[in-house]
């Protein structure tokens, strides 16, 4: 008897506010055709003021528990995944049980950047096994546009905000690759790529949040070179390879980066969710607002065996092997 993590329900919010690249204009030297050609993003959302990440996060939790027919108090653990939480702390993921109404059950962040929804999906897949936990409501959720420097080109025009939530359940399988739920994960990081890309504030640095900065055109490399790596190995774990692939799901950084890592992989680009031309890049809430939005296009079903891979600060990178 394998136990297996499964997906039981999905949903997103997006901020109302969508920033078409032409806004930029009037303040940057930038054209909505560099950042299209450059990026493939067209748009993005942006929170309003007092939409703070727990708040995204809790829109995209009760859609997911809507999905999965399941009420709050039915989850057993909240994990989110994010680098912008509404306080140093208490966690996001507490502000979002208390926010749901749930009374019982644990809830805590994970910090991986734009890798953070892997390390979540993975931690949350490890608590199931593991028997500490029955049902686990995975969120993905970000507020980069408090961390942007509105002078800096190269980086302001390319992040969004959003969150994405999956609840996962506990289920016997067969121990074979065609059972549904989490099948295998690889995670990575290195620390020695710091300076590509950080937040210049902290806590105990100098007690400021700070604005994201970030060596695009090196970290662009070195995300096309890592995320096919990944998601291989990921994949060969269990005895698996990119053709056997239904759908990767991509962290959205770049267009360019995400048809790379499939060429790299022999997936036809047919069968990569694309969601960064509406969203730009939400960092860890990437994935799962592309899973959901996936699902809602009528791309992924259930049964479709899925690759999810990211990459982001630290460096922290990694890639989830699931059967929706
Ligand atoms: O989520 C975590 C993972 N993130 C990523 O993986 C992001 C990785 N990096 C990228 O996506 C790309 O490197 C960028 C989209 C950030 C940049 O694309 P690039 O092809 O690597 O361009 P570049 O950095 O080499 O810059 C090319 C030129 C530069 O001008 P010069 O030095 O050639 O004269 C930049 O100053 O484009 C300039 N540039 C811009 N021009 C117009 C940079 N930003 C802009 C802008 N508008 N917004």
């Amino acid at each position: 008897m394998t136990i297996r993590a499964v997906v039981k329900g999905v949903g997103h919010y997006l901020p109302k506010r969508v920033v078409p690249n032409s806004e930029f204009e009037a303040t940057l030297d930038t054209t909505d055709e560099w950042i299209k050609s450059r990026s493939g993003i067209e748009r993005r959302c942006f929170a309003a003021d007092d939409e703070t990440t727990s708040i995204l996060a809790t829109h995209a939790a009760k859609a997911a528990l809507a999905n999965a027919g399941m009420e709050p108090d039915d989850i057993d653990a909240i994990i989110v995944a994010t680098s912008t939480p509404d306080l140093t702390f208490p966690s996001v993921a507490t502000m979002v049980q208390a926010q749901l109404g749930m009374t019982r059950g644990f809830a805590f962040d994970v910090q991986a950047v734009c890798a953070g929804f892997v390390f979540a999906l993975t931690n949350a897949n490890a608590l199931i096994l593991s028997g500490q936990a029955k049902r686990v409501l995975v969120i993905g959720a970000e507020t980069f546009s408090r961390i942007m420097d509105w002078t800096d080109r190269s980086t302001c025009v390319l992040f969004g905000d959003g969150a994405g939530a999956l609840v996962l359940e506990a289920e016997t399988g067969s121990g074979t690759v065609s059972d549904r739920g989490i099948l295998s994960a690889d995670l990575n990081s290195d620390g020695r790529y710091r300076e590509m890309l950080y937040v210049d504030g902290g806590v105990s640095t100098n007690g400021q949040s700070g604005k994201l900065r970030m060596q695009g055109n090196p970290l662009f490399r070195q995300a096309v070179e890592k995320l096919a790596a990944t998601a291989e190995t990921a994949l060969e774990k269990i005895g698996l390879s990119g053709p056997d692939v239904d759908w990767i799901v991509p962290h959205q950084a770049n267009l360019r980066i995400i048809s790379a890592t499939a060429a790299r992989m022999n997936v036809p680009i047919e069968r990569v969710v694309v969601t960064v031309q509406d969203h730009g890049n939400t960092s860890a809430a990437s994935i799962p607002l592309a899973l959901s939005v996936g699902v809602a296009r009528g791309q992924i079903k259930q049964g479709d065996l899925l690759v999810a891979e990211a990459i982001g600060g630290g460096l922290a990178w990694g890639a989830v092997v699931l059967r929706w």
